[in-house]
């Protein structure tokens, strides 16, 4: 990217469309100036420089530029969440939590749905544009999807019963613009509130719906080889399964699903 005049680009019509779509799947949801800006080359006299000598110096995620000044959202968010005694605390903890950008950008605070005392808690990426909208976790077509593929093995976030409900939440509580990917940093500092939600909801069993949940909860993601195999988050055994979204656009994967769904059932009627 470069700083000053941007260079004329000599774009027909449908270069133009395609340049701008892929913007949008990035992530872009807004022009602020007409030329692109370099921040990692301003001058100095504008770099944000790390606190004064003696102050902790967070250490990158996976290759994300740490925050050098200002408090650390990670502790920030951990003493948060432990705080809160129960659910709804922690909700209004969550929703007060002012230093990720993702609120800035929501419209609503989407936290859980379901039945909070349930065996099992679903844990998914972060809120589409329906979710966003109706303040509830998984209500769009992936939402959907999931509550049939739930029903197929007798759960239900609706059912009067923790035996056969579901609790649901999901990493993130905002929506990313254009639906990206939650970013390693943003994970990070949602990590204790989901770490408490899991505490406080006390499920038997978690399912980690997707690569956002297995990072969060694993601190591994490619969730096409972790899917199936049980492991432990949160200190609950976790069954890391693809998400619905995924199956929508890759139905042929929705054999497997069916077998995690099988597997999960199987440890449910065992336990
Ligand atoms: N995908 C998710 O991971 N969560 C939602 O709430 C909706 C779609």
């Amino acid at each position: 990217m470069e700083t000053g005049t941007a260079p004329a680009l000599d774009l027909d019509f449908h270069a133009a469309v395609a340049l701008m779509q892929w913007q949008m799947e990035m992530g872009v949801d807004e022009a602020i100036l007409d030329a692109p800006l370099n921040r990692y080359d301003l001058p100095e006299s504008l770099a944000v420089k790390p606190a004064a000598t003696g102050a902790r110096v967070p250490a990158p995620v996976d290759g994300v530029p740490a925050r050098t000044s200002g408090p650390d959202p990670v502790a920030v968010a951990a003493a948060a969440a432990a705080a809160a005694s129960d659910l709804p605390a922690l909700a209004e903890a969550q929703r007060a939590f002012d230093l990720c950008e993702l609120k800035k950008g929501a419209r609503s605070f989407v936290f859980a749905d379901g039945v909070a005392r349930a065996r099992v808690m679903i844990v998914g990426e972060a809120p589409g544009r329906e979710e966003d909208i109706a303040g509830r976790p998984f209500v769009g077509a992936a939402g959907e999807l999931l509550d049939r593929m739930l029903a197929a093995i007798g759960l239900s976030r609706q059912a009067p019963a923790p035996e056969s409900g579901v609790y649901i939440t999901n990493v993130m509580p905002w929506r990313p613009p254009g639906n990206r990917e939650p970013t390693p940093a943003e994970i990070a500092m949602m990590q204790p509130f989901l770490a408490r939600h899991v505490a406080l909801a006390d499920p038997d069993l978690i399912v980690l719906m997707g690569n956002a949940p297995c990072m969060a909860g694993l601190g591994q993601r490619s969730i096409l080889r972790l899917r199936g195999q049980w492991a432990t988050a949160f200190g609950k055994p976790a069954l890391p399964m693809v998400h619905p979204a995924y199956l929508l656009r890759q139905p042929q994967g929705k054999r497997d699903a069916w077998v995690d769904l099988l597997e999960l059932r199987a440890r449910l009627d065992r336990a």
